[in-house]
């Protein structure tokens, strides 16, 4: 029996803001924006939802897909960048909407969009050492923590979820590979440096136009991802001893289409090889690969049974590649 995933699911909040809608509020363009990232639309949470709130109907699609209780769970990790409170993280509360068992229950928190890739690794080695069903959510409510006045980010992010349960099977499902790396010397190129101890929120920086401060050097971004999403891909295809004439299906982290397109051409496949759903969502940061693999599987771009590679890049940096046969 391998290791595999039983069952994925996601979920995206109804309310759609298109680059039209931008327009109205910062000086921006539907041609710039789709130009340079490709991204047309994006889905935001309306108040009163909040990270947990998504990542449970992402879950319980995922748990209904695989006829599993709640109570079945144990474990839960959370992937996330805009957990809902600062403490306790999102997984417990996630653990106690649910009505899930007292498992252990965790979030893995500020890696950036690398997160869900890196979590389903953890849950391989977890189901290996303990055995067990363990739920794996990528979630982000970007709009709720993002700068709505600086146009050079908030164009780029959508909210959303997507969750996947991990566990051993009886089928050939099995995650045959995963990898992941950190560079923590980028640290200051991509992130959110406050909050923390060593810049406590104070009430100057709340009246300062420019709060929440995201530090984005765009294009060392945009360099770095190609380079390490292919190289992940590339050391996941060699562990796994797989060629990439056998992979179905590539999903790269939906930050821009650009990005995926320069991840494509260096990993010299084409890009029908490769899932794309930018154009819709925008950037979901932790959730981008869950929710491509749900949409993926849905609309049968992949079947059961075939080899899928999901190669992942955000800040810290780090970077996470997992080959998986469905
Ligand atoms: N509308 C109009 N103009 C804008 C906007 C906007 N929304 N945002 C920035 N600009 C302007 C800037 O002010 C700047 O103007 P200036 O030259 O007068 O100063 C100009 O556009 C910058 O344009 P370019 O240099 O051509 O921008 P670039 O080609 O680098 O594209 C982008 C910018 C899209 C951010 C690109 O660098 C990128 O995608 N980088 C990756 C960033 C990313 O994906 N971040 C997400 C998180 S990390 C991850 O998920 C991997």
């Amino acid at each position: 029996m391998g290791i595999g995933i039983l069952s994925v699911g996601s979920y995206l909040p109804e309310r759609i803001m298109t680059n039209a809608d931008w327009t109205k509020l910062i000086e921006t363009s539907d041609e710039w924006i789709t130009e340079r990232t490709g991204i047309k639309k994006r889905h935001f949470a309306p108040e009163g939802v909040n990270t947990s709130d998504l990542v449970m109907r992402a879950a319980e699609k995922a748990l209904q897909r695989a006829n599993l209780h709640p109570q079945d769970l144990t474990e839960i990790i959370v992937a996330t960048d805009t957990p809902e409170l600062y403490t306790p993280d999102t997984a417990a509360l996630v653990q106690h909407k649910l009505g899930v068992n007292e498992v252990p229950a965790y979030d893995l928190a500020g890696s950036g969009c690398a997160g869900f890739v890196q979590a389903l690794a953890v849950a391989k080695s977890r189901v290996e050492s303990e055995g067990g069903k363990i739920l794996v959510a990528g979630v982000e409510l970007f709009s709720r923590m993002m700068n709505w006045k600086d146009r050079n980010t908030c164009v780029l992010f959508g909210d959303g979820a997507g969750a996947a349960i991990v566990a051993e099977t009886k089928s050939q499902s099995e995650i045959l590979a995963t990898y992941a790396g950190t560079d923590g010397s980028k640290a200051d190129i991509l992130g959110l440096e406050i909050g923390g101890t060593r810049r406590p929120i104070t009430a100057e920086m709340i009246a300062d136009p420019s709060y929440p401060p995201i530090v984005m050097k765009g294009k060392e971004v945009f360099r770095e991802a190609v380079v390490r999403m292919s190289q992940a891909a590339r050391v996941v295809l060699e562990k796994a001893q797989v060629s990439l004439e056998d992979i179905s299906l590539i999903i790269p982290h939906q930050a821009n289409l650009r990005i995926i397109e320069a991840v494509a051409n260096a990993l010299e496949v084409p890009l029908e090889k490769v899932y794309v759903n930018v154009q819709d969502y925008g950037n979901t940061g932790s959730a981008s690969v869950p929710i491509a693999l749900d949409e993926a599987l849905q609309t049968e771009h992949i079947r059961p049974g075939e080899l899928v590679l999901m190669t992942a890049f955000g800040a810290g940096f780090h970077w996470a590649a997992a080959l998986v046969r469905l």
